[in-house]
């Protein structure tokens, strides 16, 4: 499913059964962002609907012994045929810098792209300077801070990526 992980870690589609197990690590690896508003914000974000109705297009990675190593949590959008949204990903701290991101959004471009999908949105706080940086070297693009984007006081930056300007397996 997941070609090119580092040894051990193996992927697959997500299930219902893994809900509580990525809420269970979704502060931690956030490193606590925004406090106790920013946990708030995220247990909202994963609510089990995304464990039902998208699994198909949402990927989880696991250590040996089932351990949680990283998720990606993406879907098709229904409005727009050319367009996809990843709506949540990450990739637990002990591993990052292994290239485990980038190969998630691998995944996810692949499958947009065979279901037709020429563009993936995406958004992220502000203050995830992390997630900017990360996005911006896969090939996003950034927008300015959007005020209010989510609701009041959520402030979103949008990125976009447009496939067809950019190689299948994007090194
Ligand atoms: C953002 C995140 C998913 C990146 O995962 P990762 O597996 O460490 O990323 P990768 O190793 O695949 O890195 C891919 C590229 O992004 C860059 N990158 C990743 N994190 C970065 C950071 N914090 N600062 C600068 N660049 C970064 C890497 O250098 C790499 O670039 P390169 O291949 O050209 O050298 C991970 O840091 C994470 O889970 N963060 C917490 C959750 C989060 O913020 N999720 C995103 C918002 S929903």
């Amino acid at each position: 499913m997941i070609d090119d992980l580092p040894g051990g870690l193996t992927a697959r589609h997500l299930t219902e059964e893994d809900h509580l197990r990525v809420l269970a690590v979704v502060d931690a690896w956030w490193g606590g962002l925004k406090g106790q508003a920013g946990a708030l914000e995220r247990a909202l974000l994963l609510p089990r609907l995304y464990f039902q109705h998208f699994t198909t297009t949402s990927f989880l990675i696991e250590r040996d012994e089932e351990q949680l190593a990283a998720f990606l949590v993406g879907f098709l959008s229904q409005t727009e045929p050319d367009a996809a949204y990843v709506h949540f990903v990450g990739v637990d701290p002990q591993l990052h810098g292994q290239g485990i991101g980038r190969a998630l959004y691998r995944a996810f471009f692949a499958l947009a792209r065979s279901h037709g999908r020429r563009y993936v949105h995406c958004v992220t706080s502000p203050q995830n300077t992390a997630s900017r940086s990360f996005h911006t070297r896969l090939g996003f693009t950034v927008s300015p801070v959007k005020p209010n984007y989510d609701g009041p006081g959520l402030d979103r930056v949008a990125f976009t990526i447009d496939l067809a300007a950019h190689p299948v397996r994007p090194t």
